[in-house]
């Protein structure tokens, strides 16, 4: 069936049944076409929760679902693919559990620690998270919540993203170390998880004297899950959102070179956009989404088919939406 086919049912579908369909910016083309919201992670999870319907369904990859369940249970959230983020899948509760230990064993006590969790986490880690009284983040708030976070005198545990930990530790002038990496965590502020985006670790300094030498006046854009050495050397650095509202506000003949994902910057502008790698940095579990699936989901819910629902046991809900709730308190 060719795309224009699959859209034209995809929105029968839609019209004949309560349903809204939010997609992530990194999203294919088409996908993000049939959606009635887009946005960053922050914007999906505050737009879908705060939305009557019923019936949700979610492009894009697991934890951003599970956020929407965790802030509103009575939900149903729908995936089309359960794709779940590689850098979410880096750290589960154990490891969450060990890294403190680890903590511990340097003399660090455990109510002297603050843990922050990027949204790129499961809601199971999100729960232990809360449960030590600490914060969800995302990478358009991470300083906000960091700033609140020093304020209780601790020492702050980041997990699972290494590069945004240390990206937010440099820009704020703090120290940071990343756990095992040999130094003392004692002397850090900020403790970072050894967790990354292998999509944003594409992205090179060599890459940005590439674009700089060939074309001196172009801006260099990149998200803050890029290395700390490829953020330092950028003109600006913000999350999805903040990158598309960069680039609009730029003068259509400014040059400018985007480290994030493909779907994303290939949408931004026609001309004189380019990306900031040589290989095609296209995140493999957002792209798992496909009209056929979009479509498919549809077909099941219409006969009472719920089976690609999220689903959270109340007790990990109750304290993933602590931590998520502190984030939104402020
Ligand atoms: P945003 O919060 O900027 O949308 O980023 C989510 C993400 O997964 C980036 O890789
Ligand atoms: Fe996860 Fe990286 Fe994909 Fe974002 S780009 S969803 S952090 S794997």
């Amino acid at each position: 069936m060719s795309n224009n086919a699959l859209k034209e049912e995809i929105l029968k579908l839609k019209e004949e049944l309560d349903v809204t369909i939010v997609a992530h910016f990194y999203q294919k083309d088409e996908v993000f076409d049939m959606a009635d919201f887009t946005g960053d992670s922050l914007a999906l999870a505050t737009f879908a929760a705060n939305d009557k319907n019923p019936n949700l369904i979610f492009c894009g990859v697991g934890f951003m679902g599970q956020s929407v369940k965790i802030l509103a249970p009575n939900k149903r959230v729908l995936m089309p693919r359960m794709a779940c983020c590689a850098m979410a899948k880096m750290i589960d509760v154990n490891y969450y559990d060990q890294n403190v230990a680890i903590l511990e064993k340097s003399g660090i006590k455990k109510e002297e620690i603050m843990p922050i969790t990027y949204i790129n986490s499961s809601a199971e880690v999100k729960a232990a998270v809360g449960k030590m009284g600490g914060y969800v983040c995302t990478s358009s708030n991470a300083k906000v919540i960091i700033t609140k976070a020093l304020k209780s005198g601790k020492k702050i545990l980041f997990v699972p993203d290494r590069c945004l930990g240390q990206n937010i530790a440099i820009d704020m002038g703090l120290k940071s170390c990343v756990v095992g990496d040999g130094s003392d965590p004692k002397e850090a502020d900020i403790i970072c998880y050894n967790g990354f985006c292998s999509v944003h670790q594409l992205f090179d300094v060599e890459d940005i004297e590439f674009y700089r030498e060939k074309y001196p006046d172009i801006l260099v854009v990149t998200h803050p899950e890029c290395k700390p050495e490829v953020c330092e050397k950028s003109d600006f650095v913000g999350s999805t959102s903040q990158i598309i509202k960069y680039i609009k506000e730029l003068p259509l003949e400014q040059k400018v070179v985007v480290g994030t994902e493909y779907n994303m910057v290939n949408r931004l502008r026609e001309k004189n956009t380019y990306i900031l790698s040589s290989t095609k940095p296209e995140c493999p579990t957002m792209n798992e989404t496909r009209l056929e699936d979009l479509k498919d989901t549809l077909l099941k819910i219409k006969d009472g088919n719920y089976e690609s629902e999220i689903t959270i046991s109340e007790d990990t809900r109750k304290y993933a939406f602590e931590a998520l709730n502190r984030m939104f308190e402020l």
